[in-house]
């Protein structure tokens, strides 16, 4: 790919269903900018910036971003990042790659084995997991608590 991102999907109807999707690029930089925009989407959504639920939504999809660009890279592919605010008072995080090899650790490892950063998703999230992306690649998730509707009324109207 050549540009850092590609939207693929901002239907107008986007702030009212409350799911975001979009296309990155398999760099450092591609996951920058999915935790940059993921703030941005939530920002959208109502949800405070600096707020502790944001912090963590905002780190979990920086180390499932980190992880796909790093481990889930296809030469000429990207990962697509998606947000969805669900009936449950949760929000699902999704970063799709494109190797479908799904052997991710169920448990993370010890700290100081070297990886962190599902050791952080399992830390935040209050579920998480991996799913096939048929025909091809796999779908790391996470859930993590939303900002409720009282508190997000409030944000916006600061
Ligand atoms: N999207 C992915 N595709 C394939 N393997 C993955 C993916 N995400 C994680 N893994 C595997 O799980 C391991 C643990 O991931 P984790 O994020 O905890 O650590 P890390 O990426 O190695 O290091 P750190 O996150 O601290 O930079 C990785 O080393 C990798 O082997
Ligand atoms: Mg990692």
């Amino acid at each position: 790919m050549t540009s850092e991102s590609v939207q693929i999907d901002t239907p107008q109807s986007a702030a009212s269903a409350q799911q975001f999707t979009q296309l990155f690029s398999a760099t450092r930089r591609g996951a920058r900018l999915a935790r940059l925009l993921a703030v941005e989407q939530l920002a959208a959504w109502g949800w405070p910036r600096d707020g502790a639920r944001t912090d963590a939504a905002a780190l979990v999809v920086a180390e499932l971003a980190a992880n796909a660009a790093v481990h889930g890279r296809l030469e000429g592919r990207g990962f697509r990042l998606g947000l969805a605010l669900l009936p449950t008072g949760r929000l699902r995080i999704e970063v799709t790659d494109p190797r479908a090899d799904r052997d991710l650790p169920a448990v993370p490892r010890e700290a100081g084995e070297g990886g962190r950063g599902l050791i952080i998703v399992e830390a935040l999230a209050l579920d998480w997991g991996v799913d096939p992306c048929p025909p091809s690649g796999k779908t790391v998730w996470a859930e993590v608590r939303a900002v409720t509707t009282g508190a997000r009324r409030q944000a916006l109207s600061v």
